[in-house]
Protein backbone atom coordinates (compact mmCIF):
# COMPACT_ATOMS: atom_id res chain seq x y z
CA UNK A 1 0.00 0.00 0.00
CA UNK A 2 1.52 3.58 -1.09
CA UNK A 3 0.55 5.55 2.30
CA UNK A 4 4.33 6.19 2.67
CA UNK A 5 4.87 4.15 5.47
CA UNK A 6 7.48 0.61 5.48
CA UNK A 7 9.44 1.23 2.57
CA UNK A 8 11.71 -1.34 4.65
CA UNK A 9 10.32 -4.50 7.07
CA UNK A 10 8.85 -2.87 9.71
CA UNK A 11 10.92 -3.50 12.99
CA UNK A 12 9.31 -2.85 16.45
CA UNK A 13 8.43 -5.36 19.03
CA UNK A 14 4.85 -6.89 19.54
CA UNK A 15 3.54 -8.58 23.07
CA UNK A 16 1.68 -11.48 21.73
CA UNK A 17 4.48 -14.22 21.46
CA UNK A 18 5.46 -13.89 24.74
CA UNK A 19 2.99 -11.96 27.02
CA UNK A 20 -0.12 -13.32 25.22
CA UNK A 21 -3.27 -11.35 27.01
CA UNK A 22 -0.97 -10.34 30.00
CA UNK A 23 -0.53 -7.04 28.85
CA UNK A 24 -0.59 -4.09 30.89
CA UNK A 25 0.42 -0.21 30.92
CA UNK A 26 3.47 -0.88 32.95
CA UNK A 27 5.00 -3.81 30.91
CA UNK A 28 4.69 -1.94 27.47
CA UNK A 29 6.32 0.91 29.31
CA UNK A 30 8.84 -0.52 30.38
CA UNK A 31 9.49 -2.47 27.41
CA UNK A 32 9.79 0.78 25.68
CA UNK A 33 12.60 1.86 28.44
CA UNK A 34 14.08 -1.51 27.56
CA UNK A 35 14.13 -1.14 23.56
CA UNK A 36 15.97 2.34 24.30
CA UNK A 37 18.43 1.35 26.99
CA UNK A 38 19.43 -2.12 24.98
CA UNK A 39 20.34 0.01 22.21
CA UNK A 40 17.55 -2.27 20.05
CA UNK A 41 15.44 1.02 19.41
CA UNK A 42 18.89 2.73 17.77
CA UNK A 43 19.27 -0.14 15.55
CA UNK A 44 15.88 0.44 13.79
CA UNK A 45 13.36 -1.32 16.71
CA UNK A 46 10.66 1.33 16.34
CA UNK A 47 7.68 0.11 16.63
CA UNK A 48 5.91 -1.13 20.45
CA UNK A 49 3.06 -3.04 19.67
CA UNK A 50 0.36 -3.93 21.79
CA UNK A 51 -1.28 -6.89 20.45
CA UNK A 52 -5.28 -8.53 21.81
CA UNK A 53 -6.55 -8.00 25.15
CA UNK A 54 -5.82 -4.49 25.70
CA UNK A 55 -10.21 -2.95 25.38
CA UNK A 56 -12.28 -3.36 27.68
CA UNK A 57 -15.10 -6.40 26.98
CA UNK A 58 -17.83 -3.70 25.54
CA UNK A 59 -17.78 -0.26 24.04
CA UNK A 60 -18.76 2.74 25.68
CA UNK A 61 -21.83 4.28 25.30
CA UNK A 62 -21.14 6.25 21.91
CA UNK A 63 -19.60 3.06 20.76
CA UNK A 64 -16.18 3.74 21.05
CA UNK A 65 -13.56 1.20 21.68
CA UNK A 66 -11.83 1.90 25.30
CA UNK A 67 -9.03 0.85 27.04
CA UNK A 68 -9.44 -1.87 29.77
CA UNK A 69 -9.72 0.04 32.57
CA UNK A 70 -7.50 -1.96 34.97
CA UNK A 71 -4.56 -3.04 32.92
CA UNK A 72 -4.39 0.44 31.17
CA UNK A 73 -5.85 2.90 33.60
CA UNK A 74 -4.08 6.01 32.60
CA UNK A 75 -5.76 4.87 28.74
CA UNK A 76 -3.84 4.20 25.48
CA UNK A 77 -3.12 8.43 24.47
CA UNK A 78 -1.05 8.51 27.75
CA UNK A 79 0.61 5.08 26.76
CA UNK A 80 1.71 6.79 22.97
CA UNK A 81 2.58 10.29 24.63
CA UNK A 82 4.97 8.30 26.76
CA UNK A 83 6.18 5.96 23.74
CA UNK A 84 6.56 8.70 21.90
CA UNK A 85 8.61 10.52 23.97
CA UNK A 86 11.26 7.53 23.99
CA UNK A 87 11.68 8.52 19.96
CA UNK A 88 9.29 5.01 19.60
CA UNK A 89 5.83 4.64 17.84
CA UNK A 90 2.94 2.85 19.48
CA UNK A 91 1.06 0.03 17.54
CA UNK A 92 -2.08 -1.33 18.43
CA UNK A 93 -4.31 -4.27 17.68
CA UNK A 94 -7.55 -5.00 16.71
CA UNK A 95 -10.01 -7.33 14.24
CA UNK A 96 -12.33 -7.46 11.08
CA UNK A 97 -14.58 -9.64 12.93
CA UNK A 98 -17.36 -8.84 16.18
CA UNK A 99 -14.70 -10.11 18.49
CA UNK A 100 -11.08 -10.50 18.73
CA UNK A 101 -9.42 -13.62 18.86
CA UNK A 102 -9.13 -13.36 22.44
CA UNK A 103 -12.87 -13.07 22.79
CA UNK A 104 -11.67 -10.10 25.73
CA UNK A 105 -12.61 -7.08 23.46
CA UNK A 106 -14.73 -6.10 20.52
CA UNK A 107 -13.63 -6.27 16.88
CA UNK A 108 -14.11 -3.18 14.10
CA UNK A 109 -16.83 -5.07 12.01
CA UNK A 110 -18.91 -2.30 10.87
CA UNK A 111 -17.37 -0.02 13.50
CA UNK A 112 -13.87 0.94 10.91
CA UNK A 113 -14.06 4.26 10.86
CA UNK A 114 -15.00 5.39 13.83
CA UNK A 115 -12.04 2.97 15.74
CA UNK A 116 -9.55 4.06 12.63
CA UNK A 117 -10.63 7.82 14.10
CA UNK A 118 -10.20 6.53 17.82
CA UNK A 119 -6.71 5.08 16.87
CA UNK A 120 -5.64 8.29 15.17
CA UNK A 121 -6.78 10.20 18.26
CA UNK A 122 -4.67 8.24 20.51
CA UNK A 123 -1.61 8.89 18.05
CA UNK A 124 -1.39 5.05 17.01
CA UNK A 125 0.81 4.28 14.26
CA UNK A 126 0.42 0.85 13.55
CA UNK A 127 -2.18 -1.55 13.42
CA UNK A 128 -2.39 -5.20 13.23
CA UNK A 129 -6.03 -6.44 12.23
CA UNK A 130 -6.84 -10.06 12.85
CA UNK A 131 -9.40 -12.08 11.31
CA UNK A 132 -11.51 -13.88 14.31
CA UNK A 133 -15.15 -13.96 14.83
CA UNK A 134 -16.35 -12.09 11.65
CA UNK A 135 -19.83 -12.93 9.54
CA UNK A 136 -17.89 -15.12 6.71
CA UNK A 137 -17.66 -12.45 3.88
CA UNK A 138 -14.78 -12.49 2.34
CA UNK A 139 -11.23 -11.02 3.75
CA UNK A 140 -10.44 -8.70 1.21
CA UNK A 141 -13.74 -7.23 1.65
CA UNK A 142 -13.64 -6.46 5.18
CA UNK A 143 -10.06 -5.72 5.56
CA UNK A 144 -10.53 -3.09 2.18
CA UNK A 145 -12.86 -1.32 4.70
CA UNK A 146 -10.27 -0.60 7.47
CA UNK A 147 -7.68 0.28 4.81
CA UNK A 148 -10.37 3.17 3.60
CA UNK A 149 -10.97 4.25 7.05
CA UNK A 150 -7.24 4.40 8.13
CA UNK A 151 -6.28 6.53 4.79
CA UNK A 152 -8.78 9.02 6.01
CA UNK A 153 -7.82 9.88 9.54
CA UNK A 154 -5.03 12.14 8.57
CA UNK A 155 -2.13 10.03 10.20
CA UNK A 156 -0.10 7.65 8.71
CA UNK A 157 -0.87 4.22 10.44
CA UNK A 158 0.82 1.16 9.15
CA UNK A 159 -1.61 -1.30 8.58
CA UNK A 160 -1.00 -4.67 8.89
CA UNK A 161 -3.06 -7.61 7.85
CA UNK A 162 -3.31 -10.57 10.05
CA UNK A 163 -5.47 -12.84 7.49
CA UNK A 164 -3.65 -16.23 7.65
CA UNK A 165 -5.50 -18.63 4.79
CA UNK A 166 -9.10 -17.82 4.26
CA UNK A 167 -7.88 -16.55 0.91
CA UNK A 168 -4.07 -16.32 0.10
CA UNK A 169 -3.33 -12.85 1.11
CA UNK A 170 -0.28 -12.58 -0.98
CA UNK A 171 -2.79 -11.94 -3.91
CA UNK A 172 -4.59 -8.88 -2.70
CA UNK A 173 -3.68 -7.53 0.39
CA UNK A 174 -0.88 -5.18 -1.24
CA UNK A 175 -3.53 -3.01 -2.67
CA UNK A 176 -4.98 -2.55 0.89
CA UNK A 177 -2.09 -3.13 3.62
CA UNK A 178 1.54 -2.73 4.29
CA UNK A 179 2.02 -6.38 5.69
CA UNK A 180 -0.20 -9.56 5.48
CA UNK A 181 0.62 -12.89 6.85
CA UNK A 182 1.79 -15.75 4.97
CA UNK A 183 1.38 -18.52 7.54
CA UNK A 184 -0.47 -19.46 10.82
CA UNK A 185 0.51 -18.58 14.57
CA UNK A 186 4.60 -19.62 15.03
CA UNK A 187 5.57 -21.10 18.40
CA UNK A 188 8.85 -21.03 19.92
CA UNK A 189 9.68 -24.81 18.02
CA UNK A 190 12.60 -25.07 15.60
CA UNK A 191 9.16 -27.45 13.52
CA UNK A 192 7.41 -24.01 13.59
CA UNK A 193 10.08 -21.77 12.55
CA UNK A 194 10.89 -24.14 9.43
CA UNK A 195 7.35 -24.06 8.51
CA UNK A 196 6.57 -20.53 8.29
CA UNK A 197 9.93 -19.92 6.92
CA UNK A 198 9.09 -22.25 3.96
CA UNK A 199 5.40 -21.25 3.71
CA UNK A 200 6.03 -17.81 3.29
CA UNK A 201 9.04 -18.37 0.86
CA UNK A 202 6.22 -19.45 -1.86
CA UNK A 203 5.07 -15.41 -1.89
CA UNK A 204 8.32 -14.04 -2.30
CA UNK A 205 7.49 -12.23 -5.59
CA UNK A 206 4.24 -9.82 -4.13
CA UNK A 207 6.34 -8.23 -1.91
CA UNK A 208 8.86 -5.28 -2.10
CA UNK A 209 8.09 -1.05 -0.32
CA UNK A 210 5.39 -0.92 1.60
CA UNK A 211 4.29 -4.37 1.18
CA UNK A 212 5.62 -7.11 2.78
CA UNK A 213 5.11 -10.83 3.06
CA UNK A 214 4.97 -11.87 7.32
CA UNK A 215 5.58 -14.83 8.65
CA UNK A 216 5.04 -13.93 11.62
CA UNK A 217 7.05 -12.43 14.90
CA UNK A 218 10.23 -13.21 16.20
CA UNK A 219 10.46 -16.29 18.67
CA UNK A 220 14.11 -15.50 19.76
CA UNK A 221 14.78 -15.16 23.51
CA UNK A 222 11.59 -16.79 24.19
CA UNK A 223 13.60 -20.24 25.65
CA UNK A 224 11.89 -22.77 23.14
CA UNK A 225 14.96 -23.13 20.79
CA UNK A 226 19.20 -22.77 21.27
CA UNK A 227 20.77 -19.16 20.27
CA UNK A 228 22.39 -21.33 17.12
CA UNK A 229 18.95 -21.87 15.89
CA UNK A 230 18.05 -18.42 16.89
CA UNK A 231 20.38 -17.24 15.00
CA UNK A 232 19.03 -19.64 12.10
CA UNK A 233 16.03 -17.89 12.25
CA UNK A 234 17.03 -14.36 12.72
CA UNK A 235 18.91 -14.89 9.62
CA UNK A 236 16.17 -16.76 7.41
CA UNK A 237 13.43 -13.95 8.67
CA UNK A 238 16.07 -11.10 7.73
CA UNK A 239 16.83 -12.31 3.92
CA UNK A 240 12.96 -13.10 4.31
CA UNK A 241 12.32 -15.94 6.01
CA UNK A 242 13.89 -19.42 6.46
CA UNK A 243 15.99 -21.27 9.00
CA UNK A 244 19.56 -20.91 7.86
CA UNK A 245 22.63 -21.55 8.98
CA UNK A 246 25.24 -18.74 8.07
CA UNK A 247 24.54 -15.60 5.92
CA UNK A 248 27.26 -13.53 3.79
CA UNK A 249 26.67 -10.38 1.90
CA UNK A 250 29.13 -11.10 -1.35
CA UNK A 251 29.67 -7.65 -2.78
CA UNK A 252 29.16 -7.51 -6.60
CA UNK A 253 26.33 -9.63 -6.83
CA UNK A 254 22.44 -9.88 -5.80
CA UNK A 255 20.05 -11.36 -4.19
CA UNK A 256 17.72 -11.19 -1.46
CA UNK A 257 14.56 -11.67 1.26
CA UNK A 258 13.56 -10.11 3.78
CA UNK A 259 10.54 -9.98 6.83
CA UNK A 260 9.28 -7.44 9.44
CA UNK A 261 11.23 -8.13 12.26
CA UNK A 262 9.28 -8.20 15.24
CA UNK A 263 10.47 -9.05 18.57
CA UNK A 264 8.63 -11.46 20.53
CA UNK A 265 10.34 -12.17 23.62
CA UNK A 266 10.46 -10.30 26.86
CA UNK A 267 12.98 -7.40 26.31
CA UNK A 268 14.03 -5.98 29.61
CA UNK A 269 14.99 -9.53 31.01
CA UNK A 270 16.33 -10.62 27.24
CA UNK A 271 19.89 -12.13 27.59
CA UNK A 272 23.17 -11.07 26.04
CA UNK A 273 22.71 -13.67 24.12
CA UNK A 274 19.41 -13.17 22.91
CA UNK A 275 20.67 -9.02 22.41
CA UNK A 276 23.57 -9.82 20.26
CA UNK A 277 21.46 -11.73 17.72
CA UNK A 278 18.61 -9.44 17.93
CA UNK A 279 21.34 -6.70 17.79
CA UNK A 280 23.18 -7.78 14.94
CA UNK A 281 23.46 -4.98 12.95
CA UNK A 282 25.12 -6.63 9.34
CA UNK A 283 21.71 -8.93 9.58
CA UNK A 284 19.42 -6.26 10.61
CA UNK A 285 20.91 -3.82 7.08
CA UNK A 286 20.52 -7.17 5.03
CA UNK A 287 16.67 -6.61 6.11
CA UNK A 288 16.59 -3.14 5.66
CA UNK A 289 17.96 -3.41 2.47
CA UNK A 290 16.83 -0.06 0.06
CA UNK A 291 16.24 -2.42 -2.68
CA UNK A 292 13.66 -4.26 -0.70
CA UNK A 293 13.73 -7.35 -2.50
CA UNK A 294 12.39 -10.42 -0.80
CA UNK A 295 15.03 -13.39 -1.05
CA UNK A 296 14.05 -17.21 -1.74
CA UNK A 297 15.06 -20.91 -1.47
CA UNK A 298 17.81 -21.58 -4.61
CA UNK A 299 18.12 -24.83 -3.84
CA UNK A 300 16.94 -27.45 -1.84
CA UNK A 301 17.98 -31.27 -1.42
CA UNK A 302 18.26 -33.37 1.90
CA UNK A 303 17.73 -30.54 4.00
CA UNK A 304 20.90 -28.36 2.14
CA UNK A 305 19.31 -25.51 1.95
CA UNK A 306 20.51 -21.97 -0.31
CA UNK A 307 18.33 -18.96 0.12
CA UNK A 308 19.62 -16.14 -1.23
CA UNK A 309 18.19 -12.64 -2.51
CA UNK A 310 19.68 -9.48 -4.22
CA UNK A 311 20.99 -6.27 -2.16
CA UNK A 312 21.46 -2.71 -3.31
CA UNK A 313 24.68 -1.74 -4.44
CA UNK A 314 25.50 -4.61 -6.20
CA UNK A 315 25.19 -7.04 -3.35
CA UNK A 316 23.72 -10.64 -2.88
CA UNK A 317 22.89 -12.04 0.09
CA UNK A 318 23.48 -15.62 0.82
CA UNK A 319 22.17 -17.80 3.41
CA UNK A 320 23.83 -21.77 3.71
CA UNK A 321 21.20 -23.52 5.78
CA UNK A 322 21.72 -27.46 7.01
CA UNK A 323 18.14 -28.70 7.96
CA UNK A 324 19.28 -32.24 7.74
CA UNK A 325 19.99 -34.33 10.31
CA UNK A 326 24.04 -34.65 10.09
CA UNK A 327 27.56 -33.02 9.16
CA UNK A 328 27.40 -31.77 5.23
CA UNK A 329 28.43 -30.01 2.95
CA UNK A 330 26.88 -27.35 1.29
CA UNK A 331 28.47 -26.13 -1.81
CA UNK A 332 27.11 -22.96 -4.04
CA UNK A 333 27.92 -22.54 -7.38
CA UNK A 334 28.35 -18.94 -8.39
CA UNK A 335 26.38 -19.29 -11.56
CA UNK A 336 22.96 -20.67 -9.29
CA UNK A 337 22.94 -17.15 -7.42
CA UNK A 338 23.52 -15.25 -10.81
CA UNK A 339 27.43 -14.38 -10.58
CA UNK A 340 29.58 -14.79 -13.27
CA UNK A 341 33.01 -17.03 -11.60
CA UNK A 342 34.98 -14.43 -13.29
CA UNK A 343 33.39 -12.22 -11.21
CA UNK A 344 35.78 -9.84 -8.65
CA UNK A 345 34.04 -10.72 -5.22
CA UNK A 346 34.29 -9.69 -1.98
CA UNK A 347 32.56 -11.92 1.13
CA UNK A 348 31.66 -10.74 4.52
CA UNK A 349 30.80 -13.69 6.96
CA UNK A 350 27.50 -11.55 8.70
CA UNK A 351 27.56 -13.37 12.34
CA UNK A 352 31.74 -13.76 12.42
CA UNK A 353 31.67 -9.51 11.84
CA UNK A 354 34.54 -9.95 9.29
CA UNK A 355 35.32 -10.14 5.34
CA UNK A 356 36.26 -13.86 4.69
CA UNK A 357 39.45 -14.03 2.53
CA UNK A 358 40.83 -16.53 0.10
CA UNK A 359 42.34 -18.00 2.86
CA UNK A 360 39.80 -18.99 4.26
CA UNK A 361 38.52 -20.91 1.86
CA UNK A 362 39.17 -24.36 2.21
CA UNK A 363 39.69 -24.78 5.80
CA UNK A 364 37.56 -26.52 8.09
CA UNK A 365 35.30 -24.70 10.76
CA UNK A 366 34.12 -26.49 13.48
CA UNK A 367 29.89 -25.29 13.83
CA UNK A 368 27.98 -26.15 16.65
CA UNK A 369 24.14 -27.92 15.59
CA UNK A 370 22.91 -25.82 13.06
CA UNK A 371 25.43 -23.63 12.65
CA UNK A 372 27.89 -24.08 9.28
CA UNK A 373 31.04 -25.02 9.07
CA UNK A 374 31.99 -23.60 5.50
CA UNK A 375 34.44 -24.99 2.86
CA UNK A 376 35.45 -23.34 -0.30
CA UNK A 377 36.86 -25.73 -2.75
CA UNK A 378 37.87 -23.85 -5.42
CA UNK A 379 38.21 -19.97 -4.94
CA UNK A 380 35.76 -17.58 -6.82
CA UNK A 381 33.10 -20.76 -8.25
CA UNK A 382 31.91 -22.69 -5.02
CA UNK A 383 31.03 -21.73 -1.36
CA UNK A 384 31.13 -25.20 0.52
CA UNK A 385 29.19 -25.42 3.81
CA UNK A 386 29.75 -28.19 6.17
CA UNK A 387 27.32 -27.75 8.90
CA UNK A 388 27.88 -30.82 11.95
CA UNK A 389 24.94 -31.83 13.29
CA UNK A 390 26.00 -34.18 15.88
CA UNK A 391 23.10 -33.50 18.09
CA UNK A 392 19.60 -33.11 15.97
CA UNK A 393 16.77 -33.86 18.15
CA UNK A 394 14.58 -31.86 16.02
CA UNK A 395 15.58 -31.40 12.70
CA UNK A 396 13.17 -31.53 10.33
CA UNK A 397 13.76 -32.61 6.50
C1 LIG B 1 -4.05 -14.66 16.08
C2 LIG B 1 -2.81 -14.01 15.55
O1 LIG B 1 -2.27 -14.77 14.49
C3 LIG B 1 -1.77 -13.85 16.67
O2 LIG B 1 -0.59 -13.27 16.16
C4 LIG B 1 -2.35 -13.01 17.77
O3 LIG B 1 -2.60 -11.71 17.30
C5 LIG B 1 -3.64 -13.65 18.29
N1 LIG B 1 -4.57 -13.91 17.21
C6 LIG B 1 -4.30 -12.77 19.32
O4 LIG B 1 -5.50 -13.30 19.76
Amino acid sequence: LANGVALTPPMGWNSWNHFQCNVDEHMVKSTADALVSTGLAAQGYRYVNIDDCWGEHKRDSNGNMRANSSTFPSGIKALSDYVHSKGLKLGIYSDAGFRTCSKKMPGSLHHEEQDARTFAEWGIDYLKYDNCYHDGSKPHIRYAKMSSALLKVGRPILYSICEWGQEDPAKWAGRYGNAWRTTGDINDTWASMISNADQNNIWGRYAGPGRWNDPDMLEVGNGGMSLEEYRSHFSIWSLMKVCLVSSFIIHCLVFHYMAPLLIGCDVRTASKGTLSILGNKEVIEVNQDPLGVQGRKIRSKAGLEIWAGPLSRKRMAVVLWNRSKSKAIISVRWREIGVSPETPLTVRNLWAHKFVTMDDFGLDVKFAPRVPLFRVLQKLEVFQIYVSHSILPQVMC
